[in-house]
């Protein structure tokens, strides 16, 4: 017998919004499916583990778009990661997995590390930059390259960072921000140049051979009868692909750098393991939530239609149950057999389930790439003299101060 779930009483956006982590670990206390009211929306937090998993693996049906994406949406329109119209999802997801998936991904290793270099090559020894900056200086065109190739220039990119800026501006969910409507003037100005720069290059293309980027594989896919994708929703994958692809890597990045920086110890470590042990610590995506479109049944409880189910991954990522020393960076958590990880299902970075980030062997490749080439070629301080922390209300888990360092060439010290 299932029944809806039950919580604390009342609105509790006040102390959501004074220290989101703090909450979600004392609204544990209740249970493994919490009912709370936040902002007006009935939302169920889980923390159950069979049930996130069961939702995301068979129950697809049974969500759709959070309201907190509601404003991104402007900026992504149909693209798969804002959309749950499962009929166009399927195959454009098809389509866009393909090139990215274990086995394809592989062909962007040498064009992606050509970026990493030629940027690192001009990383300032003995000055004070931020990293976080610096590593966003090359996701963003590592990502933009992925989709236009022979079509990137400055001035695309150019054009790709301000509305990048603009969308995090207008989606971030800052709580005391209803309205949903009315976009500012400068997010529709770099939206309206990013269309722009997007059509001509779609324009541009070819339509029998449109090459072999990203974009060239959306655009081929316009002809086939089951693709369901036109020029708008073409522009729609590639905007979502540049938004969901750069800022992810880089806070994982700046968070991993940032992390052997105060731990010098750990910086012979695998940089693969770096970089999981920063993804569990900061997840770029921290919180997951989805609407709940019909009626979900869970192990002991119903979410009624028109709930939204709330995921805080990042108190489960620092859970005791599931690791040993929750709160420690510990790289050699991840090496095989290590009794430091206790339950590898309560570690989902990239989602789970059909929905999962379709950019997760791009991402890793990426971010593994990146930590690894940097410790090879510098030593480096963190001048800031605490650790940053993830920016709750945001788009991305993304470091919320300065990441101020200063490099020494390795050969040099
Ligand atoms: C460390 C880096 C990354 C992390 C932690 C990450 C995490 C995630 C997560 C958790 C989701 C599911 C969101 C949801 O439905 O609630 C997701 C979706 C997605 N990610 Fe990533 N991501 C990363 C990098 C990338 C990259 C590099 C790309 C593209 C090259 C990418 C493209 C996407 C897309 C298109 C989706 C939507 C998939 C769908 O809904 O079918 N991500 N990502």
């Amino acid at each position: 017998m299932t029944t809806i779930p039950t919580g604390p009483t009342g609105d509790q956006s006040a102390l959501f919004e004074a220290d989101p982590f703090v909450f979600f670990r004392d609204l544990q206390k209740h249970g493994d499916v919490v009912a709370i009211d936040l902002g007006g929306i009935q939302t169920a937090v889980l923390y159950d583990l069979d049930d996130i998993h069961r939702i995301f693996a068979d129950k697809l049906d049974h969500i759709g778009r959070a309201a907190v994406f509601t404003r991104l949406s402007h900026a992504t329109g149909t693209g798969i990661l804002t959309n749950y119209d499962w009929d166009t999802w399927h195959p454009r997801r098809r389509r866009i997995v393909k090139p990215l998936g274990a086995r394809k991904v592989g062909q962007f290793h040498d064009r992606m590390i050509a970026i990493i270099e030629e940027h690192l090559d001009g990383w300032p020894l003995g000055e004070t930059f931020d990293l976080y900056d610096a590593i966003r200086n090359i996701t963003l065109p590592v990502v933009a390259d992925l989709l236009f190739t022979e079509d990137l220039n400055q001035d695309a990119i150019d054009i790709i960072e301000r509305a990048v800026d603009e969308i995090h501006t207008w989606a971030e969910s800052d709580p005391t921000n209803t309205d949903v409507e009315n976009e500012p003037k400068s997010f529709r100005n770099a939206m309206d140049a990013l269309d722009a720069f997007i059509g001509e290059v779609i324009g541009k293309r070819d339509p029998d051979s449109p090459g072999d980027d990203l974009l060239g594989l959306l655009i081929a896919a316009i002809d086939e009868p089951d693709a369901r994708l036109d020029r708008q929703s073409v522009r729609d994958e590639a905007v979502t692909l540049i938004l969901a692809g750069h800022e992810t890597v880089t806070a994982n990045v700046a968070f991993a750098l940032d992390l052997v920086g105060r731990h010098p110890d750990t910086g012979t470590a695998d940089p693969r393991h770096i970089v999981d042990e920063a993804l569990r610590l900061h997840p770029p995506v921290h919180i997951t939530s989805k609407a709940v479109v019909k009626d979900l049944e869970l192990t002991d409880n119903v979410i009624p239609a028109g709930w939204e189910v709330l995921i805080p991954e990042y108190v489960l990522y620092r859970d005791e149950q599931y690791f040993e020393r929750p709160d420690e960076f510990l790289p050699e958590r991840w090496e095989e057999d290590s009794p430091l990880h206790l339950v590898p299902r309560a570690f989902f970075p990239f989602l789970t389930g059909p929905k999962f980030c379709v950019g997760r062997h791009f991402a890793i490749m990426e971010a593994t790439e990146l930590v690894g080439r940097v410790l090879d070629r510098f030593d480096y301080d963190m001048l800031h003299p605490t650790p940053p922390e993830g920016r709750p209300f945001a788009l991305t888990f993304a470091p919320d101060r300065p990441t101020p360092c200063t490099l020494r060439s390795k050969e040099a010290s």
